[in-house]
């Protein structure tokens, strides 16, 4: 069953049922304390708390999304056959429309009936001191025909919230046969978990259920990973092309190019820009490290662009059109990057191949001068069985960083004025008034911008 089938059965099953197809939102969140969006709930937190009101907005009370989410928790373990930074996840929601019995019974067949899964066993939660055992899940799921029911604590059992604080409430997950993670979880929003961790009880009760759409495929393909299902397999024939590198002892290389090249595309569609706070640094981090894992394994200068045309051409054409729209804008942004780290690259290399040790200088070093993101000299260091001193490499950064602030203090306020903070610059102290007013009127343009055009417009850098 090809994705493309599946997002069809999926959208018409649950259109069935009463739910209204809401478009995935931006990978940028607007919330503000969380970096992406990691879930199908985010763009719904107002109609789980009462602040809006799906009814009038969305003219039901019932959803469903197919959310793109970027997790980097596990960035790591990228490269084995399960963990992606980007996937999309099939999610269905419930503001009040529906209860547990209902959301459990439209999953249970979905699956079976729409995919022909068998359900392994589930799992609910079992309850603690602040919250009771979950025993509706579970007569629900007897009532089904599913007497494996495994109960679990908070930890496995218990969803949210996404920031500071949000809905959240206990799960059942669902795992079916002849597959090895969950592959579906069912959060009944019942609390609201304030900034200081407690609990109130929502007046209206939610449902946010989210399925890893990736992993679905893999049991619905009958494949041994997500790099079979048809998600990754025409990433992964681009990447070997006509190259005779031996594809099994290289297949994390391989899979480490796929997941973060396709994140880093949905990324920058999105408006991320590599750079070094922030998202940006996420970005940076994983182009860079494609690029390095594009050298290991001595790919052709035009990886970036197939891999690009595969996933907009092949992929997710008619799905996702701003990969279409903003192709060529995309590729600029990373050859750019590969242009930048490659100018670099190869000397760094050098400097690391003497390296017995990596002090927190050297790293520092690596990461300054040869524009290594520390995340990928800690990877090479792994590889090559070296320690490296991070305490020590923290320090120095810190070091670094209070320096360039007590520079551009004194730059600011010493005599025969310079004002050069990279975004501001000024000889003179009447030429620093002219700039903080041109400063103010930037900002002051971008606000009116976001407040016409969107909150995605954003501002990378500025040079007055
Ligand atoms: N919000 C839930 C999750 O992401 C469904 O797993």
């Amino acid at each position: 069953m090809k994705h493309t089938e599946i997002r069809e059965k999926f959208i018409n099953f649950f259109k069935e049922k009463g739910h209204v197809p809401v478009p995935s939102s931006s990978l940028l969140p607007t919330d503000p304390s969380v970096l992406f969006t990691t879930a199908g709930m985010q763009q719904f937190k107002p109609y789980y708390t009462g602040e809006a009101d799906s009814l009038k907005d969305l003219g039901s009370k019932n959803t469903i999304s197919i959310q793109k989410c970027i997790r980097t928790s596990d960035i790591d373990e990228v490269g084995d056959e399960s963990h992606l930074t980007f996937f999309e996840m099939l999610g269905s929601f419930s503001f009040g429309g529906y209860g547990k019995e209902d959301a459990i019974k439209y999953a249970h067949e979905f699956l079976t009936k729409e995919l022909g899964l068998e359900i392994d066993y589930v799992t609910i939660f079992k309850g603690n001191d602040e919250i009771p055992r979950d025993t509706e899940s579970e007569k629900v799921w007897n009532s089904l025909g599913v007497d494996d029911v495994r109960e679990l604590g908070r930890e496995d059992n218990f969803w949210g919230p996404t920031g500071d604080e949000g809905p959240c409430g206990p799960t059942t997950e669902i795992f079916v046969k002849n597959f090895k993670s969950e592959i579906w979880n069912l959060v009944f929003n019942q609390y609201y978990c304030q900034k200081d961790k407690s609990l109130r009880e929502l007046d209206v009760k939610g449902i946010d259920t989210g399925m890893g759409f990736e992993r679905l495929s893999v049991a619905a393909q009958n494949k041994s990973n997500v790099y079979e299902t048809d998600f990754f397999q025409p990433i992964i024939l681009e990447i070997r092309g006509k190259n005779l590198y031996d594809f099994a002892q290289n297949s994390s290389s391989e899979r480490i190019i796929a997941d973060h090249l396709r994140s880093a595309i949905f990324l920058i569609a999105d408006g991320v820009r590599p750079s070094n706070v922030e998202q940006g640094y996420i970005l940076r981090r994983l182009l860079r490290r494609a690029i390095r894992h594009a050298k290991l394994l001595n790919q052709p200068e035009d990886l970036y662009q197939r891999v690009m045309h595969v996933l907009e051409h092949d992929i997710y054409t008619g799905i996702y059109p701003e990969l279409k729209e903003r192709s060529s804008e995309i590729l600029e942004v990373i050859v750019a990057e590969k242009e930048k780290f490659a100018k670099t690259l190869d000397r760094g290399l050098r400097e690391f191949e003497k390296l017995k040790l990596i002090s927190g200088r050297q790293a520092f070093n690596l990461y300054t001068t040869y524009g290594f993101p520390v995340e990928l000299i800690e990877e090479m260091a792994k590889e090559k069985g070296i320690a490296i001193d991070l305490a020590d490499f923290e320090k120095e950064l810190e070091a670094h960083k209070a320096k360039s602030r007590a520079g551009a203090e004194k730059k600011f306020g010493g005599h025969g004025l310079v004002l050069d903070t990279g975004e501001l610059k000024a000889a003179t102290e009447e030429e620093v008034k002219v700039v903080t007013r041109l400063h103010t009127a930037t900002h002051l343009l971008h606000a009116a911008l976001r407040k016409i055009l969107g909150e995605e417009v954003k501002q990378a850098g500025s040079d007055i």
